[in-house]
């Protein structure tokens, strides 16, 4: 079964008088389950793909089925549910919240949504313990290393448990030893709670971790490849 379908998906930004087509008729289906990375040089449309799937913005023409919902029918107050309750973001900044502590960035998603206080603790602390954080509840984000930070931002997405997480270059600023360490942590995810995972990432060693590769070029697909059996 596939989680998300994109149809002749094309993006083109405009500035000023200059179009530049980010994506051209790509068309493309991402089976649910499993952990899939995005490739591609810098300037491919990677994170405009990224960026459409999870709603944060429209494609210029095409459809885009995710998490069973047509993309192109949702209002912008629905799109924005979609990405609250159906999509967990992790940035290559990690986007945590500088004066809220690492339990109140963790939380933070479930407030939106309405989950009362409580319930939303419980929720956080459990998901910081198996991330190996329940030490670092009171600390703020500028005291962790890039590698607790990230995995900070890996628990805020899946507080809502959401059916697709969406990380773009999760690993950009972390060393090595924690990029494997995240790694682990999203295979985990794939094989024991049947998560979907499409990750971009620029490390070809990374991708080895992922069961299928879609690479970009001048933002058309290049190329799938199956690494495991689908
Ligand atoms: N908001 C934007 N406005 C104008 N051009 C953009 C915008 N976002 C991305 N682009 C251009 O679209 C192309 C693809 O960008 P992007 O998807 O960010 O690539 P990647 O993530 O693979 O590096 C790039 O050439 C980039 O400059
Ligand atoms: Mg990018």
């Amino acid at each position: 079964m596939d989680i998300v379908r994109l149809e002749n998906v094309s993006k083109v930004y405009v500035t000023g008088k200059v179009k530049y087509p980010a994506l051209r008729n790509v068309s493309i289906s991402f089976p649910k389950g499993r952990f899939i990375a995005v490739m591609g040089p810098s300037g491919s449309g990677k994170s405009t793909l990224l960026n459409l799937i999870g709603g944060l913005d429209r494609p210029t023409e095409g459809k885009i089925i995710s998490c069973g919902r047509n993309l192109e029918e949702l209002t912008s107050d629905e799109l924005a549910e979609y990405r609250n309750e159906k999509i967990g973001f992790v940035f290559q900044f990690f986007n945590l919240i500088g004066y809220l502590n690492v339990l109140e960035n963790v939380m933070l998603p479930m407030a939106i949504r309405g989950v009362n206080e409580r319930e939303g603790r419980e929720k956080a602390m459990n998901i910081l313990r198996i991330l190996g954080l329940e030490d670092k509840v009171k600390k703020k984000p500028n005291e962790l290393s890039g590698g607790e930070r990230q995995r900070v931002a890996i628990a805020r997405a899946l507080v809502n448990d959401p059916e697709l997480i969406l990380a773009d270059e999760p690993t950009g600023n972390i060393d090595s030893v924690n990029a494997k360490i995240i790694m682990g942590i999203f295979r985990k995810l794939v094989d024991e709670k049947g998560m979907t995972i499409i990750m971009v990432t620029h490390n070809i060693e990374l991708s080895r971790f992922c069961d299928m590769v879609v690479r970009l070029r001048d933002g058309v697909i290049e190329n799938v490849e199956e690494v495991s059996e689908l």
